[in-house]
């Protein structure tokens, strides 16, 4: 039985598994899923991600969570909550981010998941204020964050897109606590 930090009426949310290295590679390697990203992901560097997220979520008890499609127990991608500090006006802050598979865009799961975690940082983890941020032309990812009532406050250039003149302009959404 795995163990769900957060559960939401069709989905389970959790730390990281060694079962959800394959798929992951899988998901990172597709193009239509990466198309506002600077590139795929290798194999190490999917591994790479994992393991990353599995130390924030030791450090914090926290990470952008796998996610679990309830009915089928199977891995979907990732929703969740992340520590930032790369260099920016919003920054260090905590956002919330998404990302999965083709096969389960459409569901309306990256906003049902998303929102649980909104609800979880300001209930469970007292934060004031929870960031989102993606390049201008993500209209999922911007609808999702209206969809989880998050509030557009700015367009700025993210300083790790910097080679990337089409990916650099990024939105910033947020939501406070008293919202
Ligand atoms: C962004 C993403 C997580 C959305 O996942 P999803 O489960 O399909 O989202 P939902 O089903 O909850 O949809 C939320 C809303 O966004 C809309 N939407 C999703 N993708 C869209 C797109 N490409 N263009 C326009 N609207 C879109 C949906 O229609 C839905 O609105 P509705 O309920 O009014 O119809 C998914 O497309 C994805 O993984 N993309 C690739 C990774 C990525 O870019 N992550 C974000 C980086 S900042």
């Amino acid at each position: 039985m795995k163990q769900y930090t957060l559960a939401t009426p069709r989905l389970g949310l959790r730390n990281w598994l060694p079962s959800d290295l394959a798929p992951f590679i899988k998901m990172s390697r597709d193009v239509d899923v990466m198309q506002f990203f600077p590139k795929l992901l290798d194999e190490l560097e999917s591994k790479d991600f994992i393991e990353r997220m599995q130390f924030h979520f030791k450090e914090y008890g926290f990470c952008y969570f796998a996610v679990d499609e309830l009915a089928t127990g199977k891995f979907i991608g990732f929703v969740g909550l992340k520590h930032q500090d790369f260099k920016s006006n919003y920054t260090p802050s905590v956002d919330i981010g998404w990302r999965l598979m083709k096969s389960a865009w459409g569901k309306g799961f990256a906003t049902e998941a998303a929102k649980s975690c909104l609800d979880y940082a300001f209930s469970e983890l007292k934060l004031n204020e929870v960031y989102s941020f993606a390049t201008v032309n993500n209209i999922g990812s911007e609808t999702v964050m209206k969809k989880i009532g998050m509030n557009y406050i700015d367009t700025f250039n993210h300083p790790y897109l910097n080679d990337y003149p089409e990916l650099k302009a990024c939105l910033v959404y947020t939501k406070n606590k008293h919202e």
